[in-house]
């Protein structure tokens, strides 16, 4: 009996043309009453992704689908208690969880889509 195959080590995002309009695509992966859910940021010309979840109450950033408060282009607010964090590193700042992280993944750009290279996450979709 042999080993079942690793995941695939990247998993893609959202399109980088889609990305650069919106500034923002969340993503879901994994069963929908439990996802790993993803939410990746374009701004200043830079990309950011991190699991979207907020180290407060381990809940999703954003109150509604799409929906996240991004200020100077450089600091993320939670939507539920207003902690603040560094969009280029994840750390809270200011806030009820002050001195944690997000959960920042790593991403790359491949002709014209964004994947994240190291998915901390089981994922079942073919790499390019
Ligand atoms: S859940 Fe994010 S600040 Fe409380």
């Amino acid at each position: 009996m042999t080993a079942p195959p690793d995941p695939p080590c990247s998993v893609s995002l959202v399109s980088l043309a889609t990305l650069a309009k919106t500034g923002v695509a969340e993503c879901a992966f994994g069963p929908p009453d439990d996802p790993f859910r993803v939410v990746v940021f374009f701004e200043r010309e830079r990309i950011y992704a991190f699991e979207n979840r907020c180290p407060h109450f381990s809940i999703p950033l954003n109150f509604e689908p799409g929906i996240f408060w991004i200020y100077s282009g450089s600091e993320l607010m939670c939507a539920h208690h207003s902690a603040m964090f560094r969009l280029e590193d994840g750390v809270c700042f200011d806030g009820p969880c002050n001195g944690a992280a997000l959960r920042k993944l790593a991403v790359e750009i491949h002709q014209g889509t964004v994947w994240c290279t190291s998915p901390p996450f089981r994922v079942t979709q073919d790499a390019p």
